[in-house]
């Protein structure tokens, strides 16, 4: 019984946090006919408006179909080929249809992704709880796992088969796991990202991301008429101490080319620093809790893969989750972790490439300066590393 001496709750899955991991898993569950719970600890405003990336690999755009989600996506979502890069005041773009094989990637921000999801889980599937704060989970090396949580003003009991950690890289599931039995590998980096929106339409129809002696800057985009840029600043830096134009100042010399291209600005509307971290929590399962998504993994944003990391994640999942119920085998879900691992480290190896490739370290020598404008000419000038590069940010196939 609970404080109030009510009956626990109980479902097949209890997912915590609705993120677009958690809610992604619950709508394949629900396509599965497997029930599951959702615990989120903020409301759903938050949920809905929380920035974040915004670039869907080929392989989450297909699993967003698939699953019932990609209606909107589909009218509202630009399809990109391809991505410019700039050094040296030069400008070379990588074609991805021509170096993948046909593979492309949408804009479509995680905010439209979460939001389409919350619609369908509040319209068709099980129970989405917000502003239910996951406490802990306990027992999850038994056979009936729990998750403690606090929700309108009471603590309560949720009663599972599995338990998916889906609560990001501050959220509680982690910590069930214990600490003799994991390995943690981490990076940080002295410098993050400055980002901004602004309701100006993109300077360039496709994403572009410059290496400068004065550090990264990208131009990426939320709609033909809204901007979303960013500037690499050092580690701590508060959003606050940048001014527009100071912003607009900076974003223009990176972004300099020989050919005159002409950055346009617009009424900034949203300003905030993102820390860099590269993180591996192995393993990613214990007994029956299993982690999803920035709970087991967290990406330096340079290759845009937290989201779709997560969208791997919770496939492999649902789908070894969904064997096991057909076949009664469980070799998919206790194969889950090694699965998930051998992606995410793809997608950890692309993501510090690409960020040492573009980012100017505040103690970056003459010799590594010129090894970084060694590498993006040789990207530019060879069809091998531009086909990796291509194929690391159209994505690494799921399982
Ligand atoms: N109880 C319930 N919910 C929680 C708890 C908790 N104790 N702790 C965290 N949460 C919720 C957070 O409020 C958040 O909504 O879990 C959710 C985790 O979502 P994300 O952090 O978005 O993580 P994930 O779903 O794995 O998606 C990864 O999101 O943060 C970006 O860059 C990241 O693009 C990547 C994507
Ligand atoms: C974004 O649009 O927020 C974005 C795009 C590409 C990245 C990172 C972020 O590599």
């Amino acid at each position: 019984m609970n404080s109030e001496g009510k009956r626990p709750m109980r479902t097949t899955v209890g997912i915590i946090g609705a993120g677009p991991a958690g809610l992604l898993l619950a709508r394949l569950l629900h396509n599965a006919g497997i029930d599951s719970v959702v615990l989120e600890s903020r409301d759903r405003a938050y949920v809905e408006h929380r920035q974040r990336a915004g670039i869907l690999e080929q392989g989450t755009v297909d699993v967003l179909r698939v699953a019932g989600a990609g209606e909107r996506m589909d009218r509202e979502g630009l399809r990109h080929d391809g991505i410019e890069l700039r050094f040296d005041k030069k400008r070379h773009r990588v074609d991805f249809p021509a170096l993948t094989g046909g593979r492309s990637v949408m804009v479509y921000a995680q905010t439209e992704v979460c939001k389409d999801l919350i619609a369908l889980q509040l319209k068709e599937g099980g129970p989405l709880l917000f502003e239910a704060e996951a406490l802990a989970v306990e027992g999850a090396d038994t056979d009936s796992p729990r998750v403690r949580f606090r929700y309108e003003g009471s603590e309560d009991v949720l009663e599972c088969d599995y338990v998916v950690g889906c609560d990001g890289f501050w959220g509680v599931s982690r910590g069930a796991i214990p600490a003799e039995l994991t390995r943690v590998f981490e990076r940080t980096y002295p410098f993050g990202w400055l980002g901004i929106l602004a309701d100006v339409a993109p300077s360039h129809d496709e994403l572009v991301y410059a290496r400068h002696d004065r550090g990264f800057a990208l131009l990426s985009m939320r709609s033909p008429s809204v901007s979303r840029l960013y500037l690499q600043v050092p580690e701590g830096t508060d959003a606050e101490a940048w001014s527009d134009e100071a912003i607009w100042a900076e974003l223009e010399r990176r972004f300099e080319t020989a050919d005159g291209w002409r950055l346009e600005r617009g009424p900034v509307t949203q300003k905030s620093v993102t820390p860099m971290r590269s993180y591996v929590h192995e393993p990613m399962r214990h007994g029956r809790l299993f982690l999803a998504g920035d709970a087991a993994h967290i990406v330096p944003p340079t290759g845009a893969k937290g989201l779709n990391l997560a969208v791997g994640d919770v496939v492999t999942f649902a789908r070894a989750l969904t064997h096991e119920r057909e076949t009664g085998s469980a070799e998919l879900l206790d194969a889950y972790s090694a699965t998930c691992l051998r992606r995410v480290w793809q997608a950890e190896r692309f993501s510090y490439d690409m960020t040492t490739l573009l980012h100017r370290a505040p103690d970056a020598t003459p010799f590594e300066d010129r090894l970084q404008l060694a590498r993006l000419e040789r990207i530019a000038g060879a069809r091998a590393a531009e086909t990796d590069l291509a194929e690391g940010y159209t994505g690494f196939p799921f399982g």
